[in-house]
């Protein structure tokens, strides 16, 4: 057979990650709504951990001003987000990147790993995203496990980094497990981490999480040329349908990440861009999001105590619970009467996952359970 040159390689093992990549894709989809008898409105959305109270009145009437320019390009819509997002985290505009949801980040970060042939390290379980794109285009991918407490075990990490590692990836507050680590150990593992080495801390639950944006790693970007943080206004800022996220980075690695942006960073149209816009105004907003979430994850945990049932106490917008009463056959049960929790497999091994619902449909979700739990 005669043996490929690089550009072709590349080109034929990209086609066939993308194939694998979209049935995978397919799958969770499918997961998460395959045979259900009214897919667009289950009875209970508990399995993607969106907001129940979104998207804010002021995104949607944003939104849909916005659809008046729907046949420009969003270039200075774009410019204008990058402007609010550089003052409110103190950073510069080229610090910035804006994405398709943090998910088109991740993925771009995965890449850059995977097609230099580098190491990703992950705490294991934790956001599949950079991880499966690392691992599709080359990378190869150390897990290591969290401690007894369910949260990133940071020591661990540390002894694991070698001359190998290319990026370290830290989901915090961290998903699917929702623990999250003290900030100050997270800064300085951060600062004690070699400077060779990528930092990624993935921050799409830092709203709800127990410092909020005051425990975010935003700041350290000005000294550290190795850290990426990924952002999203799909979780407490309820635009997730929308799709829109962004990366915070110095210079340069925003520049080697855009070089490979198929978008050239115009992926987010002009209704995501105008709806985060408003979305960053709407403090009144998040904050009854906040709150609202923190009552039902109270109201999730007194009935796992009633039912013996243990879970992580929760930095997000879910709960992470011991499977051992919520065999297969009750997720199946609870699924045929349209009410959605997340089990991934190969993630969440002896756990399930619950999204907060709006207080109401909590008791529901109670109801349901007490029905089936063996
Ligand atoms: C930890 C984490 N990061 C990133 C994402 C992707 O979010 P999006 O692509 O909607 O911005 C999710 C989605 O659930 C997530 O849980």
């Amino acid at each position: 057979m005669r043996a490929l040159n690089r550009r072709q390689w590349l080109q034929r093992s990209l086609l066939a990650s993308s194939a694998v990549l979209l049935s995978s894709h397919t799958n969770l989809l499918n997961q998460a709504v395959g045979e259900l008898k009214n897919p667009d409105h289950p009875l209970l959305r508990l399995n993607w951990n969106e907001n129940p109270l979104g998207p804010p009145k002021s995104a949607v009437r944003a939104v849909t001003e916005a659809l008046v320019e729907a046949n420009r390009y969003p270039d200075f819509k774009i410019a204008a987000l990058k402007k609010k997002l550089a003052q409110r985290h103190q950073v510069n505009e080229d610090e910035l990147m804006i994405t398709a949801g943090s998910t088109e980040l991740l993925s771009l970060l995965g890449q850059h790993v995977g097609l230099q042939k580098g190491e990703i390290l992950t705490p294991w379980p934790s956001f599949p995203t950079l991880i499966r794109f690392g691992e599709l285009s080359g990378a190869t991918i150390k897990k290591i496990d969290l401690n007894s407490q369910g949260v990133i075990d940071l020591e661990a990490l540390m002894q694991a980094i070698s001359q190998n590692t290319t990026l370290i990836f830290l989901c915090n507050p961290n998903n699917p497990p929702s623990t999250e680590v003290r900030h100050e150990d997270l800064v300085e593992f951060c600062k004690m981490a070699p400077s060779g080495v990528l930092i990624c801390v993935d921050e799409a639950y830092i709203q709800y999480s127990e410092k909020g944006e005051a425990g975010s790693v935003v700041k350290l970007i000005r000294d550290m040329p190795n850290l990426v943080v990924c952002r999203t206004f799909s979780k407490a800022y309820g635009l997730a349908g929308l799709r829109i996220g962004y990366g915070l980075s110095q210079k340069a690695n925003i520049d080697a990440l855009r070089s490979r942006h198929l978008g050239f960073e115009l992926s987010a149209g002009i209704a995501p861009v105008a709806g985060a816009m408003a979305a960053l105004d709407d403090s009144e907003f998040l904050q009854k999001c906040i709150a609202a979430n923190q009552k039902g994850r109270q109201i999730l945990y007194e009935s796992f105590d009633k039912w013996g049932v243990g879970y992580n106490r929760s930095a997000t917008n879910f709960v992470y619970a011991k499977s051992d009463r919520f065999h297969q056959e009750v997720v199946a049960k609870l699924r045929k009467e349209e009410v959605l929790i997340s089990q991934w497999p190969g993630i969440m091994t002896g756990h399930i996952r619950i999204s907060i619902g709006k207080e109401q449909e909590m008791h529901q979700f109670i109801e349901a359970v007490e029905k089936h739990l063996i």
